[in-house]
Formats: C-alpha cells, structure tokens, sequence
C-alpha cells in the first residue's frame, strides 16, 4: 500500500517523522513530496498511490484522474473546500478530515487576538479587561468548544449560537445557548466566529446583524473570509468609530482596511490558526491513523464525501 504525503506547504519535521511512523508500522509504504512548485509534480506523485494524506492542497479531477489506484484523501485539517468532493466520489475515492485536531491551536489563537484587541493593539495606552465581558461563540462546533472552555478561565460571560448543535450538550457546558444569530449579536460585545463556509453562511456577517453589537464591539474571526459581507464591514465601521475587527482569514480589501482603520483592525500576515507544532502533529497522525484503519478495518467514521 503506497501512503503518499504530498504537501505544497511541509508539515513540521516531527509531524513527518511521527506520520511515518504510524505508516512504517502499518507495514505501507511512505512517500513525501513537500514544497513542489508545479503541479505537474503532483501528477506525477500520485500515479501509484493508494492514499493521499494533504493540507491545503488541491486535489481535483485532474489530480484524482492520475491517481488511478487512489482510494482515499485525507486532509490533514478541518476545512476540506481544497477537495472536488463530487469528482472524488465519481472517482470512487473516499475523502476525510481530521476534525478537532487543530482546535485547540484555533481557540487559543482566538483568545490571543480579543486580548490583543482589549489591550489596544499593545500599544502602550492603557486597555481594558476580558473577564466579566459577554462572549458570543457563532457556532459551537470543535473550535467554538475550545473557545469555550479556555474563555471561562478568563472569567468571561459566555453564550454561544449553533444552528445544529444541541442546546442542551451547550449548557452542560455551563454556556447559555441562544435561540438565534441576531440574539447573539444583541447581546455580546466580543463575537468570535467559528461557522463554516456555506451556502447559508457567506456573506452571512453583515451590517443588519453587526449593528446590534453593543458599544466597544470586538469581532473576530478565525473561521473563513467568504463569510464576512466586506463591503458592509468596512460600512458598519466608518459609522461605529466604536467596532474593531481581528482577522486571521484576509479579506480581499485587507488594503483598505487597513488604510481605514489602522488602530481598529488587525489581519494576521498569513492564516496562522493551526500553525502550531502540536496541531501539525495531532492532525498528520490523526491524518496517518484513519488511512491505517480505513485499508485494515474499513473505518470510514470521518469521511466527508458521503
Ligand atoms: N484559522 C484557521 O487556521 C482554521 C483552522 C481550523 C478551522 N478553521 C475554520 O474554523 C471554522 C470552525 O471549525 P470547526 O473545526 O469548529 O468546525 P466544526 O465542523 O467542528 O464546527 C462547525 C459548527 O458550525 C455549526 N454550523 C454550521 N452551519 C451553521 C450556521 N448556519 N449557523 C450556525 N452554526 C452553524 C455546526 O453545527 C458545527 O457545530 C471553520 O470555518 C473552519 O474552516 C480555521
């Protein structure tokens, strides 16, 4: 059984190392293409491989074409729009994330940037505090649980809004489910956004839900850009000089924003959420463990492509 690792952008050495492992141990065989510049690279990669363990890379028709013994994706991470699902299924190719791998290193980045806002950007002036401000988790999934859970240890109020999750798996959590995106927004002045990007949600995040915000009102968001209405952004915060945003997802007028508004908004250089070495690790060896046990048992418990 060939194991390809075929990553634009390498997992950490000991991510590799520890993915190699888990293969080595399987009795499979392990074969790594990392920094490949040119896709034709790729193509050529894939033409024996049995399984294909990615991080943000895109696998197509054309990729899952050359793949001609390939039987399953795995990306190593929550968001799989890198994938063509529907190519994958009619290549009969079983495709999987690894979810909650990443979470925790999401979460805590989270936290970072509503201190970071709280304390004026560090600019030396004097802030304000977290604990005993409201929090509005949007959408309560893995990231949203971490969220949670590392923002009661800074004494924050927390409500969260799911579209599915359970209301009551919510409040054992000790976190006040809302009935609504709206109720949220009404009620929280820092907003945290951890809904994927769907259909229902792009452009989702818009002036008529922002302008509920309470005063001082902090969004951020470590979710995906396509589900911020940018236009409307830039709107609500020419007219609230009270409404900061944090980013870790670049808007397409990163520019302008940052023109506009410089001591209230704030991107990361690059989406940095899951660059951590753990999650590196947690996700290549959840990545690496699921292909074992798909070829070995047939498990297919996170498969996406359905
Ligand atoms: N910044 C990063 O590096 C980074 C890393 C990992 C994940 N992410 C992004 O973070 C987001 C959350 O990831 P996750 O691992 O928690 O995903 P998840 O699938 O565990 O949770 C998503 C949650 O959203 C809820 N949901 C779906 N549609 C909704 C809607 N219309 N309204 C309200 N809730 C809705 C689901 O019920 C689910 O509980 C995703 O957009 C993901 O792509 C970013």
């Amino acid at each position: 059984m060939k194991i390809v690792v075929a990553t634009e952008k390498p997992f950490a050495a000991e991510a590799v190392q520890k993915i190699k492992q888990v293969i080595d141990n399987a009795g499979f065989e392990f074969l790594l293409l990392e920094k490949y510049t040119d896709k034709s690279q790729l193509l050529d990669a894939v033409k024996e491989a049995n399984a294909i363990i990615i991080r943000s890379d895109i696998i197509d028709a054309e990729v899952l074409d050359a793949a001609k013994n390939l039987k399953i994706v795995v990306r190593a991470g929550a968001g799989y729009d890198n994938v063509n699902l529907e190519a994958a299924t009619a290549h009969n190719v079983v495709v999987m994330n690894t979810p909650g791998q990443n979470s925790n290193a999401v979460a805590e980045l989270a936290l970072a940037m509503m201190v970071y806002s709280a304390r004026n950007f560090f600019d030396g002036s004097s802030g304000s505090e977290l604990s005993g401000k409201k929090l509005g988790i949007h959408a309560y999934g893995n990231v949203g649980r971490n969220v949670a859970r590392i923002a009661k240890g800074f004494g924050m109020e927390i409500y969260a809004y799911d579209a599915f999750y359970p209301v009551e798996a919510i409040e054992k959590d000790g976190v006040k489910a809302l009935a609504s995106a709206e109720e949220l927004y009404l009620t929280c002045q820092y907003v945290s956004l951890h809904i994927p990007a769907t259909a229902e949600t792009k452009n989702s995040i818009n002036y008529a839900l922002l302008e509920k915000m309470p005063k001082k009102a902090v969004l951020i968001n470590t979710a995906r850009q396509e589900v911020i209405n940018e236009a409307e952004l830039v709107k609500i915060m020419e007219d609230r000089p009270d409404f900061k945003y944090l980013t870790d997802v670049t808007p397409k007028n990163d520019a302008e924003m940052k023109e506009k508004f410089p001591k209230r908004y704030f991107s990361t250089p690059k989406k940095m959420g899951a660059q951590t070495s753990e999650a590196n690790n947690n996700a290549g060896i959840a990545a690496a463990n699921q292909i074992v046990d798909f070829f070995k048992t047939g498990n297919t418990k996170f498969q996406v492509n359905r």
